[in-house]
């Protein structure tokens, strides 16, 4: 599984791993359109509403029909939706928010949406989430300033078990604050 904030840049990583291990890939935000798993738009955050329990059941039957030895999950929200039985590796890409900040301009969020996520990223969000409901299988990595076939080749040596993996890597908190713009990052 490859999760983590909106635009830290998980699919163009997830492609190319899918790719070297000639893996099945499975992207939740196109997943979704396929199956119709939403329950509609909510209006405000202009966000569509996944119909979280329908894509749980939809991943599982995709999961287990499956003739591919390995299977690469995509998504914010995979953790929280992919059974954990069926899961072996949780990675959660990390971005320094200064970066990311730049990154969310290219993806094209509106300022609240770019604000409300670079705030998910500096509380750990999408980490939390995995190592709540994924525990044991999670794998931190600070991609800031990396390029995607870094990304790929330190996620290989993780399953080829070449390097070993931790959780609590980074502290955008700290590390914000420190610098005196904290406030400024979390504004919503
Ligand atoms: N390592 C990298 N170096 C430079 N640019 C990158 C890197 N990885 C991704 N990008 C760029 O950052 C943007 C976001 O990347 P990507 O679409 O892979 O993110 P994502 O996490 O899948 O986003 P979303 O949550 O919206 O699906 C794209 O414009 C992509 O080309
Ligand atoms: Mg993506």
């Amino acid at each position: 599984m490859i999760t983590g904030t909106p635009c830290v840049g998980k699919t163009s990583s997830a492609r190319q791993l899918a790719a070297k291990l000639n893996a099945e890939y499975i992207n939740l935000t196109d997943f979704a359109k396929t199956y119709n798993l939403t329950l509609g738009e909510d209006k405000e955050r202009k966000t569509t509403i996944i119909d979280e329990e329908a894509m749980q059941q939809k991943l599982k039957e995709t999961i287990d029909a499956s003739a591919s030895a390995n299977i690469i999950v995509d998504g914010h929200y995979a953790a929280a939706v992919t059974p954990p039985s069926q899961v072996t590796n949780v990675f959660v890409l990390r971005r320094n928010p200064k970066e990311l900040k730049a990154f969310m301009h290219k993806c094209g969020f509106s300022e609240a949406k770019m604000w409300e996520n670079l705030s998910a990223e500096i509380i750990d969000s999408c980490l939390v989430e995995a190592v709540q409901i994924q525990p044991g299988k999670v794998c931190e990595l600070d991609v800031t300033g990396k390029a995607v076939d870094e990304n790929v080749a330190e996620i290989i040596e993780v399953l080829e078990k070449r390097k070993k993996c931790y959780v609590g890597i980074v502290d955008w908190l700290g590390m914000l604050e420190q610098e005196g713009i904290l406030d400024e990052y979390l504004k919503t």
